[in-house]
């Protein structure tokens, strides 16, 4: 399958201005940018443009549960520690393999629907997270969650990669859940496995402030000597979700080590968590992704907003309309995410990368103005999630005009319904 967009404005974190010219897509892959003429294909597919369309690399959620889209809405607005204990925890003893398919196809939808293409899962039964991204075409890196000293789950960890990873569109890295719900002896271990088997780690650290007088206390260290006592800092990739408690000070010392710091306004936002120091990570160049988190804490899957909001928060609390500039945030929703989710050529529009692209309609009365100098601020204050007219991984279209290509809207949406129910149900009767 090729696809030929014609007359594109495009655009990515790293281009200086937005570009116009024509765009060919072959098979995965990005063949050729430019003005053609190109030798084409027969079977192609032309889009026209006609100059008022861009294309961006497709969004990366950087940290999620996708099929915790089961349990939206439930124990909203109580404090971390008591939404997982009383509402989150007990009802998820309940899920079985078919609430994470479905709830995981429903989350790829709502994803796909606001330009993201590439997700990165920490949950449960993750070979149904897999098919799910297998069957609808999106990308995904997961891991299974780990908790507790069992070494029955570390060995399901490490069985995920080896059935999954580097398979179409899966990546795997290993998923230990906190440091209050994994002993530092079962975290050493588990990073152990990840060196063995050359895969990352996804791990949660400091979303919540006691966390960190947790580490102290407990572990006799600072939070930065407690990552590398566990040999956290020199995997071949380490995701931290959260850091919004992570020291200052020791903010330096992480740069140039294996950590990308999932970053997740929203959720944290709305847990009441606190804000992260964004900008001390960005300053010292600690690679940062943006996530949303699950969808019981934020409760949408829609990047894009992410975008807008981390833009705001961090210039009022610090009182600095410069903190934070657009193109950073542009390339932890893309470049950064991808390096972080593992997949390489993945979140920019060049030549040989892959064909992860998303149509945004400029054609709006909130575009006038725009010109390929201050396009990308346009599009992360002015623009939302409502302005794609399609969203496409490895050159197949997962969005279009408002249609999900190759998937049934009613039966996923069925199924989302009645596996919701199942699962509150099963949770009553305990
Ligand atoms: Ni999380």
């Amino acid at each position: 399958m090729a696809v030929l967009f014609r007359d594109f404005i495009y655009m990515d974190a790293e281009m200086e201005r937005a570009s116009r010219g024509d765009i060919l897509v072959e098979g995965d892959r990005i063949a050729a940018i430019g003005p053609g003429p190109w030798e084409l294909a027969e079977e192609i597919e032309t889009v026209q443009g006609k100059g008022r369309t861009l294309l961006i690399p497709g969004l990366v959620n950087g940290h999620t549960h996708a099929a915790m889209v089961l349990l939206r809405g439930l124990g909203e607005e109580l404090p971390l520690k008591r939404w997982l204990e009383e509402r989150i925890w007990p009802v998820e003893a309940g899920l079985v393999p078919e609430h994470i398919y479905w709830g995981t196809r429903g989350a790829i939808m709502e994803m796909v629907s606001t330009g993201t293409t590439c997700f990165s899962d920490m949950y449960f039964e993750m070979d149904e997270v897999a098919k799910a991204a297998t069957e609808t075409g999106v990308r995904c890196c997961i891991c299974r969650g780990l908790t507790g000293d069992d070494p029955v789950k570390v060995r399901e960890g490490v069985e995920l990669f080896r059935r999954w990873n580097g398979k179409g569109n899966i990546r795997v890295q290993l998923g230990p859940h906190a440091p209050y719900t994994v002993s530092l002896g079962a975290l050493k271990e588990i990073v152990g496995s990840a060196a063995d088997l050359g895969s990352g780690v996804h791990f949660h650290f400091l979303e919540a402030e006691w966390e960190e007088a947790f580490i102290r206390d407990r572990f006799g260290l600072s939070p930065l000597a407690y990552l590398e006592e566990a040999g956290l800092l020199e995997t071949r990739g380490t995701v931290l979700a959260h850091c919004v408690w992570f020291p200052e000070g020791e903010v330096p010392e992480l740069a140039g080590t294996s950590v990308t710091v999932a970053h997740n306004p929203t959720s944290n936002m709305k847990l009441g968590s606190g804000h992260a120091p964004l900008q001390s990570f960005l300053e010292t160049g600690v690679p940062v992704s943006l996530g949303t988190d699950g969808a019981a804490s934020n409760n949408r899957l829609d990047i894009w907003g992410e975008m807008r909001l981390c833009a705001l928060i961090h210039k009022g609390i610090s009182k600095d309309p410069t903190a934070i500039a657009a193109r950073d945030i542009f390339r932890m929703a893309t470049l950064s995410g991808a390096s972080a989710a593992c997949f390489e050529k993945l979140g920019l529009i060049r030549e040989g990368w892959q064909a992860d692209l998303v149509m945004v309609d400029l054609d709006r009365p909130h575009y006038i103005g725009w010109d390929p100098d201050n396009l990308i601020g346009f599009l992360v204050y002015a623009g939302s999630s409502s302005d794609i007219l399609g969203t496409m991984a490895a050159g197949r279209w997962l969005f279009r005009d408002g249609e999900f290509p190759g998937q049934d809207r009613g039966e996923v949406m069925g199924e989302i319904s009645r596996c919701r129910d199942d699962l509150l149900g099963r949770a009553l009767r305990r």
